[in-house]
C-alpha cells in the first residue's frame, strides 16, 4: 500500500480507499487499463481551471495524456480524479477521449466496480448493481446514476473538473451537487 495516497485524498474514507485498491484489481481482470508508474514532471493545476485537477495514477503520479490516448478505442482507463476518486475515462475513435468521465463509486454503498466489455456495462460486484455506458442505472439496488465529471486534454495532461450542470441522464440537477 502506498502510504502517500491517503494523504493526497483526505476526503476518501478508509473503506473507499480499500475498495479503490480492490476495484482496480477487479478492473484489471475485466480488461480495463489501470495506470501506475508513470513519472513526469508537470506543474500542478489543482485549485485552478474551474476546479480542474490533473489525472494521476493510483500512486499519485501524473499520467501523460499520450499514454492513455494510445489505448484502443473503447478502452476504459481508470485514473485518480477529483479528490482522488477513481474515475473511468473512455477512449473514442481517432485517439480522442470522451469529454465525460464516470466516477467509479457505486451509488448503492460505495464499492468500486469493473467495466464489463462483453455486456458493455459497469457491474458492481458487491450487490449486483449494473450501469449502462453513460452511468445510468440498469439494475439495482442502486437507484441513482453514477457521478459524472468533465474530461479534457490540455497540452500533455488530462484535466478532470466537476460536473455541476444538468445531469443529461435525468434532465435534473445532479444528485451530487
Ligand atoms: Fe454496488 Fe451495493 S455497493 S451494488
Amino acid at each position: 500500500m502506498d502510504a502517500n495516497f491517503p494523504q493526497e485524498t483526505p476526503s476518501v474514507s478508509r473503506r473507499q480507499f480499500l475498495n479503490f485498491l480492490t476495484g482496480t484489481t477487479l478492473a484489471a481482470t475485466a480488461g480495463t487499463v489501470v495506470y501506475s508508474g508513470a513519472k513526469i514532471f508537470i506543474p500542478k493545476a489543482e485549485g485552478g481551471l474551474g476546479g480542474a485537477i490533473i489525472a494521476k495514477d493510483r500512486l499519485g503520479n501524473v499520467i501523460p495524456a499520450r499514454q492513455i490516448l494510445a489505448e484502443p478505442t473503447g478502452t476504459r482507463a481508470l485514473v485518480a480524479g477529483l479528490a482522488g476518486e477513481p474515475t473511468y475515462l473512455t477512449l473514442l475513435e481517432n485517439n480522442t477521449l470522451d469529454s465525460v468521465g464516470i466516477v467509479n463509486n457505486c451509488t448503492h454503498l460505495g464499492c468500486t466496480f469493473p467495466w464489463n466489455e462483453i455486456d458493455q456495462q459497469f457491474q458492481c460486484p458487491c450487490h449486483g448493481s449494473r450501469y449502462s455506458v453513460d452511468g445510468a442505472v440498469v439494475r439495482g439496488p442502486a437507484n441513482r446514476p453514477l457521478k459524472l465529471v468533465h474530461v479534457a486534454v490540455q497540452s500533455e495532461v488530462i484535466l478532470i473538473s466537476p460536473w455541476t450542470e444538468i445531469d443529461p441522464r435525468t434532465n435534473e440537477v445532479p444528485w451530487w451537487v
